[in-house]
């Protein structure tokens, strides 16, 4: 038990959420939820990024000043975070206060350190990326490799940080916290591009008036980059709150994309070391979900609809397929066939399957009254097992494995009610002791599947005739061989997860 803090990236307003987007945030509330089962004292940040060139051209073509425009966009993402079923704490927008006030310490803190100049910028810049580049890594020589558009020739006077003095300081840093950033390759990544050498890197831009204005010098604004990294520090009080600042940081893990693992992982600690801050404990960086391979943005314009999809598969469908089909940390390949065939077979099949037949055979031969589970049952030990492998999973940031450990004791389970075949039985003794293990068993599993799908964990808790919230029970305890008390009304209720049918229409 402790206190676990955990961040998503806060997202442009200039687009509205998508399945990218969706994807990172559940991620982050999955984690979180399994924290708040073993009793941390947890705080689930995510916000949006308002400042900068991309938003203020956002704003300019929509017509609207740029608060006026991040005004609509941002209740979009809380909407949506709603409607998933996102259980944060906090939701920043960096046009806040707050916000300003901790973007000017750090600001500050890293001048009187010596590591903030003035010097002149010139070079080709990425509106999309809000991000310089050099000639080498251009796609075609003119375009940015994310964006596949040109970029734009930028010169002018800029205050730039001292990045390059701190290549040894994060080198060494890495070296003592090798467990820092999940997965390992990423890690490596980043000791790559730091050893590859370290460009000082340009802080404030003059050209533009939509942002925080340098504290010592206003005719520049803070750069978007500097300026959104703060918000993890301005959401626990830094600059504000010393106390609370001091309880939360540093934060356990800043959950990213890769594409902004370099902002993250090397400019960040170098940031927050300049200033004196600890750098984060940890980062946890997601591969890209693809959309006939390419990854899903605005300017792609492949962008899939989370709100879109929850109509079509039911919220927790949704939520599952997300966190269960693709490894995090690895690219994803979304495809509604995809979608449709992991629902029909774990959760329409295996999980929604477990729980009708298990109220069928209590309603038919145990008078609709769930009896207790043995103690030595011969699941036990699968139930063990489960929560062993889903511990370690969330552990490691791995919400597939978590699932896939979770989902063999349901299989186990239904394993176990095939080899018995309970409803040709006889009502007596033996009936019971199968069933007790099987409502034992969805105990568990409605335990170690709520962070994935809450609600549905809920209504399984409350059909196997448990009472009070699956969330209110604390791991490991909970997990635990024996929990479920037997003696009350099991409910069979509408299938869980109707099979579709429609599995092979492209
Ligand atoms: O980069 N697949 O904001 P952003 C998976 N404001 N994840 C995706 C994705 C995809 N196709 N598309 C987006 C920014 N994401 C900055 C961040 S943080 C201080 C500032 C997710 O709106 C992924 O987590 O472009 C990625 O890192 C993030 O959205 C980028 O969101
Ligand atoms: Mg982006």
């Amino acid at each position: 038990m402790g206190r676990f803090y955990v961040t998503t990236p806060i997202y442009y307003v200039n687009a509205r959420p998508h399945l990218g987007h969706a994807y990172t945030t559940i991620v982050g509330d999955a984690l979180t939820r399994w924290h708040r089962l073993l009793g941390d004292d947890v705080h689930y940040l995510t916000g949006t990024d308002e400042h900068g060139l991309k938003i203020q051209q956002a704003a300019d073509a929509a017509g609207k000043t740029p608060k006026e425009f991040a005004d609509e966009i941002a209740p979009l993402f809380e909407q949506a975070w709603k409607r998933l079923n996102i259980a944060n704490d906090d939701f920043i927008r960096t046009t806040e206060p707050r916000h300003r006030v901790a973007v000017e310490t750090l600001l500050r803190a890293c001048y009187e350190a010596g590591d903030i100049y003035l010097g002149t910028y010139s070079g080709l810049y990425c509106v999309g990326c809000e991000e310089y580049y050099v000639a080498d890594e251009l796609t075609n020589g003119t375009d940015c490799p994310i964006h596949k558009r040109p970029v734009e020739h930028f010169e002018e006077e800029n205050y730039f940080f001292r990045l390059s003095a701190f290549e040894q300081r994060l080198l060494d840093w890495y070296d003592s916290h090798p467990d820092a950033i999940v997965p390992d390759f990423r890690a490596n990544e980043v000791r790559g591009f730091i050893k590859g050498g370290l460009r000082d890197f340009s802080i404030s831009r003059r050209s533009l008036e939509w942002g925080i204005p340098i504290p010592w010098d206003p005719k520049h604004v803070t750069y978007v980059w500097f300026d959104a990294l703060t918000n993890y520090l301005s959401a626990v009080g830094y600059g504000q709150d010393d106390e609370r600042y001091r309880a939360w940081w540093p934060v356990d893990y800043h959950l990213i994309g890769k594409d902004i693992i370099r902002f993250h992982c090397v400019y960040w600690p170098a940031m927050l070391m300049s200033a004196g801050v600890e750098p984060p404990r940890g980062w946890a960086v997601g591969g890209w979900l693809l959309v006939d391979q390419e990854k899903m943005s605005k300017s792609m314009g492949n962008v899939v609809n989370p709100l879109d999809l929850i109509d079509d598969i039911g919220l927790d469908g949704f939520r599952y397929y997300v966190l269960a089909e693709t490894p995090y940390g690895q690219d994803g390949d979304f495809t509604r066939k995809g979608l449709i065939k992991r629902y029909n077979a774990d959760l329409a099949n295996n999980l929604g399957n477990l729980l009708a037949r298990v109220a069928t055979v209590v309603g038919k031969k145990c008078g609709g009254i769930g009896p207790r589970a043995a103690t030595d049952s011969p699941l036990a030990p699968a139930a063990a097992l489960a929560y062993e492998h889903a511990a370690a999973a969330w552990d490691n940031v791995q919400p597939s494995r978590a699932l896939e450990a979770t989902w063999q004791l349901i299989r186990a389970t239904n394993a176990h009610l095939e080899t018995n075949e309970p409803w040709k039985a006889e009502p007596g003794p033996v009936v019971d002791a199968v069933m007790g293990d099987a409502l034992e068993a969805l105990r568990i599993i409605a335990i170690l599947a709520s962070p994935a799908v809450p609600s549905t964990a809920q209504t399984v808790w409350e059909r196997i005739g448990m009472s009070g919230a699956v969330t209110d029970e604390r791991l490991p305890d909970a997990a635990r061989w024996g929990g479920y008390p037997g003696g009350a009304a099991v409910v069979k209720g509408e299938a869980l997860f109707p099979r579709r049918s429609d599995e092979d229409d492209s």
